[in-house]
């Protein structure tokens, strides 16, 4: 196995998903969720996709994940091809890519105790005995700050904060490489989710684990990601380091995202950024930019097909307005590279 690579753990190039459905007149209708993107997650990196709902976004992980076909490009985890990959070669690499759900209840049987469904990831693999497994469960509980005895309650019987603590700990158990980790805080009240924030940033300090993170809440993704994806119809339209998107945001999408989600925070560098109307499939059949309905700064030019260009301080945009002309439309200065978190 590729234990010990220096490679990223995971590469998408140019990834495509069509999903397929009839209408009620059994028409077939393609609708392009995913349209061409790629990126690396680098061991111990956390890379997060944000956008809004439809983006695309979980499609992305679903690919990754295997759990629907991807219609073009390539994804390689630790070096090797998957999406061609049989079924039985795959489970083998399979357990280096663990998610962590939304919902904390979807992870767990909810007839069995939790250390019963902890123990099938114990066991992952075969060669520990059954002592072993304890041994491991009880130290995984422990790693997520709770007692062992928590487990032998069932995921109806402990709060919600506590069973993504033990989803973790559950993931955790197969010492994968990546966790996908599709709005892990999302479903917890608003005064537990900086802990579990806080214990996943520990966690990959501690483990060197990559994260790949998608999330609505734009001040989880600030406190936890590396590198920074904003994803619009199913693109790409600005990717940087966590810094350069929060303080030096270029593209209006994003501009206009972090004008609405942290609207309390200190002015940014810029004019702000108000995004009308809301995200429209209709725009992914069209040639040029796919924000042209929603944005300030639309003109006769963004009807052109849009490419995500360099903008020479290391961050990728797809705006010709944000390459060629950003103080015309307020984004002021390139700012120099940063290291993110
Ligand atoms: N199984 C499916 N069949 C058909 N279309 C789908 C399917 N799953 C998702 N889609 C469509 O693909 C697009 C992307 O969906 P996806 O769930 O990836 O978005 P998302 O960014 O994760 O959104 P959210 O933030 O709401 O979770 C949406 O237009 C959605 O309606
Ligand atoms: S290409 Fe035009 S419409 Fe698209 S984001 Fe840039 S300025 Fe706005
Ligand atoms: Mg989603």
């Amino acid at each position: 196995m590729r234990e010990g690579m220096n490679g990223p753990v995971l590469e998408v190039g140019e990834l495509v998903k069509d999903y397929v459905t009839r209408d009620a007149k059994l028409r077939q209708r393609v609708a392009r969720a995913v349209d061409g993107i790629s990126f690396a997650v680098q061991p111990g990196e956390t890379f997060a996709i944000v956008g809004e709902s439809g983006s695309g976004k979980s499609t992305v992980g679903r690919v990754l994940l295997k759990l629907t076909d991807a219609t073009e490009g390539n994804v390689h985890l630790l070096g090797e091809e998957i999406l061609g990959m049989p079924e039985r070669r795959f489970r083998a690499l399979r357990r280096h890519i663990q998610m962590v759900f939304q919902d904390p209840l979807a992870a767990f049987d909810p007839r069995a105790t939790i250390r019963s469904s902890l123990r099938e990831f114990a066991g992952f693999g075969g060669g520990r005995s059954r002592a072993e497994q304890n041994r491991a469960i009880d130290q995984a509980i422990r790693d997520v700050g709770l007692p062992p005895e928590i487990s032998w309650r069932r995921p109806s019987q402990v709060s919600g904060g506590q069973l993504q603590r033990l989803s973790i700990a559950r993931s955790l158990l197969v010492k994968p490489q990546l966790l996908f980790l599709d709005e892990p805080t999302s479903s917890l009240d608003v005064s537990i989710r900086g802990q579990i924030v806080n214990l996943l940033v520990e966690i990959q300090d501690r483990e060197g684990i990559a994260y790949l993170l998608v999330a609505h809440d734009l001040r989880v993704v600030y406190v936890m990601a590396h590198r920074v994806a904003v994803m619009y119809l199913g693109q790409f339209v600005e990717i940087g380091t966590r810094d350069q998107i929060y303080e030096r945001a270029r593209h209006p999408y994003t501009r206009g995202l972090l004008e609405a989600a942290l609207l309390d925070e200190p002015a940014r560098a810029g004019d702000p950024v108000r995004l009308t109307g809301e995200i429209s499939e209709e725009q992914v059949r069209k040639p040029g930019c796919r924000l042209t309905p929603r944005c300030p700064f639309a003109e006769a030019r963004c009807d052109e097909p849009q490419q995500l260009r360099p903008t020479g301080d290391g961050r990728l945009v797809r705006c010709w307005k944000a390459v060629e002309v950003p103080v015309s439309i307020g984004l002021h200065g390139s700012g120099s590279s940063s290291e993110g978190r």
